[in-house]
């Protein structure tokens, strides 16, 4: 199993099976899944599972834990040009923490000290002021506006695309991962 990614005060690793029940929980919240891409609405522990089960080549996903919790999840997904899109969600009963701030960092921090990826990409709803936060304090410049795809949606929505550049400090980064 690979090493967990310690922060601060989480650690993010990988999911098993016993995490299904609770990320079905509180992916299934209606205000985290209508914030990302991917999570339909209404969502199950089949569902969970499955997605689990499904993950493309390449993809990334650790669980964020709090104190031994799933408090939520990140990752990312190449894109076909060499970067990769990184995603996040924590689950409502621990918003408000930093904690998406700092499971995000560690996931950035990651990507560019061991996925080997030189510029990252991130995208957030236009109706998602809390994410577009999240994004700022990673230090992420605004790239343009588009529309995406939402599955708990079932529709196409206007979003707000970043990207990040490899920072010099990520040869430092490489010798501390
Ligand atoms: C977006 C999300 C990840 C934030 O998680 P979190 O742990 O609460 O985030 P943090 O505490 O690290 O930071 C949240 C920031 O948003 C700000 N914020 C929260 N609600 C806000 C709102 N309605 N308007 C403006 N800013 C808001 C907070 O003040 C904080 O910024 P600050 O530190 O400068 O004060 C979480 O709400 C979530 O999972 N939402 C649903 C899924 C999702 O949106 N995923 C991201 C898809 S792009």
């Amino acid at each position: 199993m690979p090493k967990p990614i310690k922060t601060r005060r989480l650690v993010l690793r990988e999911l098993m099976d016993s995490d299904v029940p609770q990320l079905a929980h509180l992916a299934g919240d209606w205000d985290v899944a209508r914030m990302t891409a991917r999570i339909p609405f209404p969502y199950s522990e089949e569902l969970a599972r499955q997605w689990m089960e499904t993950l493309t080549p390449g993809e990334f996903v650790r669980g964020t834990t709090f104190e031994g919790t799933l408090v939520g999840a990140v990752g990312y997904v190449p894109n076909d040009d060499g970067s990769a899109e990184i995603g996040y969600w924590i689950g409502r009963p621990w918003w408000g923490r930093g904690f998406a701030t700092e499971a995000a960092t560690a996931l950035v921090r990651h990507c560019f000290a061991s996925g080997g990826f030189k510029r990252l990409t991130c995208c957030h709803f236009d109706d998602n002021p809390a994410s577009a936060s999240v994004i700022r304090k990673l230090g992420f410049r605004p790239s343009g506006a588009t529309t995406a795809w939402c599955d708990a949606r079932q529709g196409e929505f206007p979003a707000q695309c970043y990207e990040l550049n490899r920072p010099i400090a990520a040869v430092l980064w490489r010798l501390t991962a």
